[in-house]
């Protein structure tokens, strides 16, 4: 299995993960040939793992070295990052991830519910088999919730052209930066370090996410289909206003305002307008800005923690600033 290219530079890490990449594969029961399937097709598309890689970073500042506990609890956390994806592109109505069909498209809704079904089961599985402290589970737990409060809170303000710059905060807290968080948190505390160490990671994992996600939505407006592989322009059309529309509201609602009005039936033009705005009123350029402020929190967070004699804060830093300039 090939492992994304930001990687490369790190291969200690890269032989971890591909290790993690096997177990969540192992880690599979399933009779259903079709789950089976579109889940282990899912595991091989070549997601970034960057959930299990802040995860097995953070395990390595603990005083337990327990390498098949901390990569089978990277697992469970990826797995449960695979389950969300499968479960939002049916909510989205989404064709493409990781620029292959998404499960929904190819084996239908069904199999894509259920296939997100078992994931979410095997992570609290493997998280129940490996994990040695209860509050993890009570942490995952929360989280998960977390998350889908924050799609919630998307999902309620579909086609809202009210929502404010804090809803969307508050929107991507929860149903991303949760989970940097989370694996930020395990890694630490599952390892054998402080609660205050770790709750240090879980900060540190929530800029990063928010970070993330920021970018990612700007990707939504800045890319093309194939360099980032999933649909371009999709949020806008699907009525999810992200930031740098937020902004280019704020600047000219005069303008944009009838073009969102048209809801579904947004065309393929209109929503290139809506692009073109976002583009005159530097939506995206001050949305960066914002991307920059949470990745500079976390750097600077990471500056401060102890040095590592493996260089893992070094690593730590150049894949938070790789984040911020990832054109995938
Ligand atoms: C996609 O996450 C979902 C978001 C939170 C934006 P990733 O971009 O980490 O997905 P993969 O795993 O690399 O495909
Ligand atoms: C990502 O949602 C967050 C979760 C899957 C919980 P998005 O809808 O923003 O992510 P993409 O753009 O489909 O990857
Ligand atoms: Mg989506
Ligand atoms: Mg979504």
């Amino acid at each position: 299995m090939t492992l994304h290219s930001m990687w490369e530079p790190f291969p200690t890490l890269q032989n971890d993960l591909t290790k993690t990449l096997a177990i969540m594969e192992n880690s599979l029961h399933i009779k259903n040939k079709d789950v089976e399937q579109a889940i282990i097709e899912m595991i091989r598309a070549g997601g970034k793992l960057l959930r299990p890689a802040y995860q097995i970073l953070f395990a390595q500042f603990g005083t337990e070295k327990d390498e098949n506990k901390i990569l089978a609890l990277a697992a469970a956390i990826e797995m449960l990052h695979t389950a969300t994806l499968i479960h939002d592109d049916i909510v989205d109505d989404s064709d493409l991830r990781r620029n292959l069909p998404t499960v929904r498209a190819r084996f239908g809704n069904a199999t894509a519910v259920y296939a997100g079904d078992y994931l979410f089961v095997a992570c609290f599985r493997i998280m129940a088999d490996y994990a040695t402290s209860m509050k993890s589970l009570q942490m995952n737990s929360r989280s998960m919730e977390k998350i889908l409060a924050g799609e919630l809170g998307q999902m309620d303000k579909h086609y809202y052209t009210e929502v404010t710059v804090d809803d969307y905060l508050e929107n991507i807290s929860g149903k991303t930066a949760e989970l940097f968080a989370l694996s930020c948190a395990i890694g630490a505390f599952e390892s054998g370090s402080t609660k205050m160490f770790s709750k240090k990671a879980s900060e540190i994992g929530h800029n990063i996410g928010m970070a993330f996600q920021i970018l990612d939505d700007i990707l939504d407006y800045s890319q093309d289909r194939d360099a980032i592989g999933k649909p371009v322009l999709e949020d806008v059309r699907q009525g999810i206003y992200s930031l740098p529309l937020l902004y280019a509201l704020e600047q000219n609602p005069t303008a944009l305002k009838p073009l969102l009005a048209k809801k579904e039936q947004m065309t393929p033009d209109e929503a290139l307008a809506v692009l073109h705005i976002v583009e005159e009123t530097k939506g995206v350029e001050r949305a960066q800005k914002l991307a920059t402020k949470y990745t500079d929190d976390a750097l600077k967070a990471i500056q401060k923690l102890p040095n590592h004699p493996d260089g893992v804060k070094e690593t730590l830093l150049e894949i938070t600033k790789l984040i911020l300039h990832r054109e995938n």
